[in-house]
């Protein structure tokens, strides 16, 4: 496989479903070798049978981005399976759609369990957060590295139901921002990519009710929800050579949702 990450390692957070898997399979069919990182061991397994069908390189190895000793696990995994670290998607997370609704159906504010607002935050903000901590000091000694973070346009916007989730994804975007003034001098460039509405498993249930997934779709002004695909063009623009003077950068794929 020849192309634009030849020779080059990424690790991937998420990597056993949706976006994650569509970007792994995205840099393994241009070069890279790619460590597949995810707590779901079945899906991390397929996405690298998918990739080494496909004739790419890939290894899984399991991980809950919550916890540090895990997540430093993860990145010395990686180093030592394939000798270096040049791109890091950090793409692990959950929706707030998980977990008790209140009686009345919404997700409030002062709805939430401290337990529930909590899991997200630890999972899509402190994860990234972990993420960058344990990648930053192998791209620091290889004087260059890649970062994407996955935010969402919930890292720009409010929406209703879902204070958690926005404020992780705003975090995620404040994280990007200040690792990528950090490190803009060593070499590192840190961007985050801010999905609109995207056909994965985490969106499955909204798009299979034709009231939520009318709702979902009227939001969008292209008149339908992103592919996974499109994400990952996005994430390996962003991480490539072709994008050596962008860092700090929120870039939106979401079919002009945040353009209203
Ligand atoms: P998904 O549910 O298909 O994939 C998320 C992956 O993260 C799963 O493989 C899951 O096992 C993994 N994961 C969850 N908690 C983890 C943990 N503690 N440690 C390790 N892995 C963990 O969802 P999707 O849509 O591919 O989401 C990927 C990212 O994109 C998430 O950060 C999500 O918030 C974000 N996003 C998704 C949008 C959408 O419409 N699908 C829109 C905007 C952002």
């Amino acid at each position: 496989m020849a192309g634009t990450f030849d020779n080059q390692v990424t690790l991937i957070t998420g990597a056993s479903s949706g976006i994650g898997r569509a970007t792994a399979l995205h840099f393994a069919a241009n070069g890279a070798k790619v460590m597949v990182a995810d707590s779901n061991v079945e899906g991390g397994e397929e996405t690298v049978t998918a990739i080494k069908e496909a004739g790419g390189e890939a290894s899984f190895v399991h991980v809950d981005v919550t916890q540090e000793s895990e997540v430093e696990a993860m990145v010395a995994r990686t180093v030592e399976t394939y000798g270096r670290l040049d791109c890091a998607f950090n793409n692990a997370g959950i929706a707030s759609g998980r977990g008790a609704a209140s009686t009345s159906g919404r997700r409030l504010t002062h709805e939430f369990s401290e337990e529930d607002f909590d899991r997200i935050i630890n999972v899509n903000l402190k994860g990234v957060w972990l993420s960058m901590k344990h990648e930053i000091p192998q791209m620091l000694e290889q004087g260059k590295g890649a970062i994407v973070n996955t935010a969402s346009v919930a890292g720009l916007i409010g929406l209703v139901n879902a204070s958690s989730y926005v404020a992780s994804k705003h975090g995620v975007v404040g994280l990007t921002k200040t690792a990528a003034l950090e490190y803009a001098q060593q070499g590192i460039r840190v961007n985050c990519v801010c999905p609109g509405y995207i056909e994965t498993p985490m969106t499955a249930a909204g798009l299979a009710d034709p009231v939520r997934s009318a709702s979902m779709i009227s939001r969008e002004p292209m008149g339908r929800v992103g592919t996974p695909q499109e994400v990952a063009e996005t994430v390996a623009w962003l991480s490539s050579d072709a994008a050596s003077f962008v860092t700090g950068h929120t870039m939106v794929v979401d079919g002009g949702y945040l353009a209203q």
